[in-house]
């Protein structure tokens, strides 16, 4: 049956080119006032200025639902670490008491901290924490996220999180997009030999994720102590041999090439990018790869520096968001949170944050064929908010404003459930 939302005080339709969005095509939000949108089947019939809706031929037999606030497409949280089996309070605490990411590192805590409890977890029990946490998702309105392995650092254990992945999402509502990130640090049993590692990891883990399709992306942190450009180039190059979109982490701690190393071999995304250049941003322009900006773990570790959107905006890069959860450097899903924290610590106007979190999530995912825009023929994700003007998403912080979340045309999540 089809569904008529109407009542919406502005909908955010980012109707526009089927691309990422770049530099003042980023403000570009489609803002229609006292709109209406109609599903069915799961897809997006019309939408619009109200009249217009309600003149749609299925409008009159549809259920009507009436909402009183902002309508957006669901957000779209392109990098997250979802999987992991417990908080890392340890490391949090080192944290307040002034230790730095690094310096929980070599204390032994950080990336590596995870994979113990990660390794032990039955299958069974990561499945249905992974299910139990994308409920907190969808009541932020996210409609789709991806999830990372990478606390496995084994054949065993990585597969192990990409088939948790694979069976949550039998369990929820949530899409949830698997990348393979078994280049994320080093595992103890390699006694710090990186390249012995990443042959084993391409060897035995990369193959097999590919061949069982555990895996849409492959990742790897390029970064002093974790893994080299040359490194990446070789590893993603390999990955995408096999069928999996790169993607990297780079540009987190220091400026140390791995962005650059991931444009040339294809990446869709390079993520973090706090500390990149002018030859950064122009490898990523020309290369087609989008920025993956993750305020909220700047925000969380208490980085004075953030990633310079307004550059990466102004040199035509197109620029996502997403929250990075993860139990390290962001232990947050809200991607309201995320929005609040670009506008204020990246210079990003609402405008811009909203099509990051959004359109550009869904193209950093390579699903902007079908999700990111609200009009006619895209899936139905969608999300309401109890706010009178868009800006309020980005104004108020630390709160859930989403009253309503719909997954392909289905009320998942609020009031008309
Ligand atoms: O994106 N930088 C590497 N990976 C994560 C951190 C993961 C962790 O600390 O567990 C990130 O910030
Ligand atoms: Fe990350």
């Amino acid at each position: 049956m089809a569904i008529l939302f109407t009542g919406i005080k502005q909908l955010l339709t980012f109707a526009g080119d089927a691309a990422p969005r770049a530099g003042a095509a980023m403000r570009e939000t489609g803002l229609v006032k006292n709109a209406a949108v109609l599903v069915e089947n799961g897809l997006i019939e019309a939408a619009g200025p109200r009249a217009a809706v309600l003149r749609h031929r299925l409008a009159k037999k549809a259920r009507v639902v009436e909402v009183n606030g902002v309508c957006l497409p669901g957000f779209a949280d392109s990098h997250t670490h979802a999987v992991f089996a417990e908080p890392r309070l340890k490391d949090f605490s080192m944290r307040t008491a002034g230790a730095s990411y690094q310096d929980i590192k070599a204390a032994g805590g950080g990336i590596i901290s995870s994979v113990g409890a990660v390794r032990a977890q039955p299958l069974k029990a990561m499945t249905a924490q992974l299910a139990a946490r994308a409920a907190r998702f969808l009541e932020c309105g996210t409609t789709t996220a991806e999830v990372k392995s990478g606390y496995g650092l084994s054949l065993d254990s990585e597969l192990k999180m990409l088939r948790a992945v694979r069976e949550a999402a039998k369990l929820t509502p949530l899409e949830l997009l698997p990348t393979l990130l078994a280049a994320h640090s080093v595992p103890p049993e390699f006694g710090g030999d990186a390249q012995k590692y990443l042959d084993y990891v391409t060897a035995e883990i990369l193959p097999k994720a590919a061949a069982e399709k555990l895996a849409v992306f492959a990742d790897i942190f390029c970064e002093k102590g974790y893994f080299t450009p040359e490194q990446t180039t070789a590893y993603l190059k390999e990955a995408a041999r096999l069928g999996l979109r790169p993607k990297v982490h780079s540009e987190q701690l220091s400026n140390y090439g791995g962005t650059r190393a991931g444009a040339a071999a294809g990446a869709v995304s390079a993520d973090h990018a706090d500390h990149v250049y002018a030859e950064d941003i122009a490898a990523m322009r020309d290369a087609g790869t989008i920025a993956t900006l993750l305020p909220a773990s700047n925000f969380y570790l208490g980085l004075a520096k953030y990633p310079p959107a307004r550059e990466l905006i102004s040199e035509g890069v197109p620029v996502a968001l997403a929250t990075d959860f993860n139990p390290g450097t962001c232990p947050c899903w809200n991607m309201q949170f995320v929005l609040a924290a670009a506008c204020t610590h990246c210079a990003m106007t609402p405008e811009e944050a909203l099509c990051a979190a959004t359109v550009n999530g869904a193209w950093a995912l390579d699903l902007g064929d079908r999700l990111g825009a609200v009009t006619p023929g895209m899936q139905a994700d969608l999300a309401f908010f109890d706010a009178g003007d868009y800006r309020e998403l980005c104004y108020y912080f630390g709160a859930n404003q989403c009253v309503m979340t719909v997954k392909k045309g289905k009320i998942v999540h609020g009031k008309g459930r």
